[in-house]
């Protein structure tokens, strides 16, 4: 399937060039139309009933945990379904059993959403050991194991840094928290449907996907992938229907997972959706995404890096779907504004939800950065457009 007939099942993309992925992806229609079968005609609740409807959706609803763990290689009730990926990582942060005195190993660049749960949990005394990346945003694998001791009980990072694209070393990563027997949480919001991933590579206890994203599934749905010896290691923390297997007036029995986790009723059209999402990145391809993907990112770092008055952050040679970037004496938003107003192009401006990275990165001056970030459906002349418009802000405003 070639970019162009992406494009054409997301009407979205006729009046605008979309740089926002790193934010959300537009839906195509198979996944849209997944969602109205649904709504249409067996709009009904899951795991419930025993009439004709109620068993379709239930099927349908197993049927998308299956799709999308056949597609990542694990097993069915391995994937907990959420509703984003901040709440499958709170899910781990909130659910391990973490005492006073114990440490764990937070980069100083992550999402606030890999990050705030983490220094929620200093109320209860635990220590965050805060690891910086480099100038460039990478974090080196020998500065997190200086900082494992006797106290460390989990290690976690975010795959791509949102902020400026910059990929991190998962799988080494991975292995010094194997050889230190820690828990291991990788956040792979920028990294899942843009690329392939292998989780037995990865070798991590818990991995936070969101589904609205790369995966180009509906907003409001997401999943943690728990490795099977780890569901003892988290306490469910939203009880109620759907998670116990008996209930008398003085206690009760929890459900196995994922279903322990999966507490009331789920987003049934949400997760519909994102089955036909996976199906449909199965149908272009993970690999050309990825090959894709890579060649528009180092196009787009050179664009933009080759005009006078702009910054732009991070290694060319280890970013990937994004380039960050400012224009010297500009505020990012409004950059992104005259984008916008002159050409129709959407990119995100700000702190993108990352404010110690920013300022890590020196662009907190700037209001943040400019973030331009694609996918398959993005094209040459996306990015050549966006270089124009730059050129011409660069020279009108900036020096
Ligand atoms: C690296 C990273 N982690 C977490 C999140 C939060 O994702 P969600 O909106 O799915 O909760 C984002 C969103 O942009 C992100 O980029």
């Amino acid at each position: 399937m070639k970019p162009s007939e992406l494009r054409a099942d997301i009407p979205l993309l006729d009046n605008i060039i979309y740089l926002d992925a790193a934010s959300t992806t537009p839906t195509p229609k198979p996944v849209v139309d997944a969602m109205c079968d649904y709504f249409y005609n067996y709009n009904v609740n899951t795991g419930r009933g025993a009439y004709k409807l109620a068993v379709k959706a239930s099927e349908r609803f197993r049927s998308a945990r299956s799709t999308i763990s056949n597609f990542l290689g694990c097993n069915e009730h391995e994937i907990i379904f959420t509703k984003n990926t901040t709440e499958a990582i709170n899910l781990v942060a909130n659910g391990i059993d973490l005492q006073k005195g114990d440490s764990v190993i937070v980069p100083n660049i992550e999402h606030h959403s890999n990050f705030v749960p983490w220094l929620n949990l200093k109320r209860k005394g635990v220590n965050v050991k805060i690891i910086k990346a480099d100038e460039f945003g990478v974090v080196n694998p020998a500065e997190i194991e200086k900082n494992v001791d006797e106290t460390t009980k989990l290690i976690t990072i975010t795959h791509i840094s949102n902020s400026i694209g910059s990929v991190q070393p998962i799988e080494e990563i991975g292995k010094i928290a194997n050889e230190n027997n820690l828990l291991y949480l990788v956040d792979v919001a920028q990294s899942a449907g843009h690329m392939k991933l292998d989780l037995m590579k990865i070798n991590a206890d818990f991995i936070a996907f969101p589904g609205h994203k790369g995966f180009l599934g509906p907003v409001g749905t997401g999943f943690l992938y728990c490795k099977d010896e780890n569901v003892e290691n988290i306490v469910p923390i939203n009880l109620g229907g759907g998670t116990v297997s008996d209930v008398t007036e003085d206690s009760f029995t929890l459900d196995s997972s994922p279903a322990r986790f999966e507490g009331g009723t789920q987003n049934i059209s949400g997760i519909i959706g994102l089955e036909a999402a996976v199906k449909y990145i199965k149908k272009i391809g993970i690999d050309k995404i990825e090959k894709h993907s890579n060649k528009l990112t180092k196009l787009m770092f050179e664009e933009i890096y080759d005009i006078k008055n702009t910054i732009c952050y991070g290694d060319p040679e280890n970013i990937y779907g994004i380039t960050s970037f400012n224009i010297n004496n500009m505020n990012s938003h409004d950059v992104a504004k005259i984008l916008d107003e002159t050409r129709n192009i959407c990119v995100r401006s700000g702190y993108h939800c990352a404010i110690p990275a920013i300022r890590h990165f020196g662009a907190y001056e700037h209001g943040g950065t400019v973030r331009a970030s694609l996918h398959y459906y993005n094209t040459k002349e996306d990015i050549q457009i966006l270089a124009e418009v730059v050129k011409n802000i660069a020279e009108s405003f900036g020096d």
